[in-house]
């Protein structure tokens, strides 16, 4: 398979495991007033770096995220981005602090876009569930560059589509060679042979189905009767009931003789009025949803670049200018996005947020059709809060005044901010992020279920972090002292009626040998070293 290569591809193709694990502490929680409508409540807004925060997300999202939608910055050299991830590398340390530049000006604009996309897809790649799917919007300027990445990241027989998409609703006549009017938007999925769930029929596509002889089984519209490969066994006369002889198409028919006579006999063959065709009745009442298409060319159902500006106006109307953000997408089209891929319950992420468009459109789906989506957004600028979260509160509380008043959707979220690593330089545990999280952590690392986990106050031991028929797990771990596995800490482990076969047990030092180990089930894992890092 041809890859791409790039300055600097060498020194990011591992940095997704680099970056350091830092803990999302929570800030603050929004839930839409009492009386708003029923909508779906485990939502998250995180103020971050997407690298850091996507990496936090793995302990509890990996494998678990159902569809990312993602709309990186462009690289059109008007966005005045930074490439700062911390690469230590000399040639790359010295494109940081830089804004990337203008095609012509700045020779390693691409190698930059592509080191600060890879590890960053490389992180949502795990975070895909098996059925999950990835849609990423570009436009030109790093389509081609992005296609071959992700066929890297991905696998290129996960490649299911791209998507044109109409940006714009009006041609520029100023452009000096073409008016740019589409963008792309390239379909990933995590899975090979995906399967997009069908559109619902609308009257456009039902338009050609009529009912002229008042069949009972209602609408319907003639259907192909050729076969679409020559087939000599499907090749044959069929007689009219005036006894005219109906010669087969040049490929034959579709279906077998017999099975032709059956459709006559249940009129769902008649023939045509003056016995010279036969007419297939495909009915209506038989036809499942659309099978999208990937050119979304009709502004009315995917919206436009101005359209998706003019939406937030309309939420943010005291800035009374279309700049408060340059770059939104139409929520009509990210709704598209979601109806298409994805289940009522299925955790959406968008980790280049914006001005919250996902989440709105996630909302938005939710209050039209019952479901219980929910959202995951990243946004590292300032405007996390004061755009994106604020855009998310006003649509969940309604907006608007008089006429122009528009009802709240309901639900709430969380807002997070990317806090402290979990492990010092030295790779010992940051006592600083406390030990609950610390806790919370390792119980993931070692995939205790939910229900499983217990909570420092739990009935046996504080050092109990999760139990169940089979396993004990135990983390025991003081901030201060050094904690050591031997036959006086494991007299103090008692568990009730609950009898597990094997006792999983983090301490700093063990005194236990391997045989008493195996012969009582008991696995040591020593303290820092053996806990995962994700
Ligand atoms: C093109 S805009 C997305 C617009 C969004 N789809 C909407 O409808 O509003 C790209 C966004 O990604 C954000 N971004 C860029 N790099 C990021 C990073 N490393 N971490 C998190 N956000 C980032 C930018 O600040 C910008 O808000």
């Amino acid at each position: 398979m041809p890859t791409l290569t790039w300055v600097g591809k060498d020194k990011v193709v591992n940095h997704h495991h680099d970056v350091p694990f830092k803990v999302l502490q929570q800030q603050n929680r929004f839930n839409a007033p009492d009386d708003s409508p029923a909508n779906s409540t485990d939502n998250r807004i995180i103020h971050g770096d997407n690298l850091e925060a996507l990496k936090s997300l793995l302990p509890e999202f990996e494998g678990k995220v159902n569809c990312i939608y993602i709309d990186p910055p462009y690289n059109t050299g008007n966005e005045g981005w930074l490439y700062n991830d911390a690469v230590n590398d000399p040639k790359i340390r010295k494109w940081l602090g830089q804004v990337v530049g203008k095609e012509g000006e700045d020779l390693s604009r691409h190698d930059k876009w592509l080191c600060m996309m890879y590890p960053r897809l490389k992180l949502l790649h795990r975070l895909l569930a098996k059925d999950g799917v990835i849609f990423i919007s570009i436009d030109d300027n790093e389509q081609a560059n992005l296609r071959l990445i992700c066929d890297e990241i991905f696998g290129s027989g996960n490649f299911v589509t791209n998507i044109i998409w109409r940006s714009s609703d009006s041609s520029n006549n100023d452009s000096k060679q073409f008016s740019t009017d589409y963008n792309h938007t390239l379909l990933y999925s995590k899975k090979i042979g995906w399967k997009s769930n069908r559109l619902e029929r609308i009257e456009e596509n039902n338009a050609h189905y009529k009912n002229p002889d008042s069949d009972p089984n209602g609408d319907w519209f003639s259907g192909n009767v050729s076969s679409p490969n020559p087939r000599i066994n499907l090749t044959f006369d069929i007689i009219s009931p005036n006894g005219n002889i109906i010669k087969p198409p040049k490929n034959g028919w579709r279906w077998r003789k017999e099975r032709i006579d059956e459709m006559i006999e249940r009129k769902e063959i008649i023939f045509s009025d003056d016995q010279t065709r036969i007419v297939k009745k495909t009915y209506l009442k038989d036809q499942s949803g659309i099978i999208p298409s990937n050119i979304w060319w009709d502004i009315d159902d995917t919206g436009h670049n101005r359209n998706a500006k003019y939406e937030l106006i309309k939420i943010f109307d005291e800035f009374k200018t279309s700049d408060i953000f340059k770059t939104p997408k139409p929520t009509k089209f990210i709704e598209k996005v979601l109806k298409i891929s994805c289940s009522k319950n299925a955790i959406i992420l968008d980790s280049f947020a914006g001005s919250g468009t996902t989440a709105h459109a996630t909302l938005k789906l939710n209050a039209q059709d019952g479901g219980n989506r929910r959202f995951i957004l990243i946004e590292m600028e300032d405007y996390a809060d004061t755009i994106t979260a604020e855009r998310v509160r006003r649509v969940m509380s309604g907006y608007g005044e008089g006429n122009k008043q528009v009802p709240g959707l309901g639900g709430s979220f969380a807002y997070y901010t990317v806090g402290e690593p979990i492990f010092n330089p030295d790779d010992t545990l940051n006592e600083a992020v406390g030990i609950d999280v610390i806790r919370n952590y390792v119980a993931y690392s070692e995939g205790i279920r939910g229900e499983d986990q217990t909570p420092q106050d739990n009935a046996y031991t504080p050092y109990l972090m999760g139990l169940n028929t089979d396993t004990a797990w135990i983390f025991y771990y003081e901030p201060k002292q050094v904690t050591c596995l031997d036959l006086d800490f494991l007299g103090l482990l008692k568990f009730g009626l609950a009898k597990p076969g094997t006792a999983i047990i983090y301490a700093d030092k063990c005194l236990l040998t391997k045989e008493f180990m195996t012969k009582y089930g008991i696995i040591f894992k020593k303290i820092p070293r053996d806990i995962t890092r994700f």
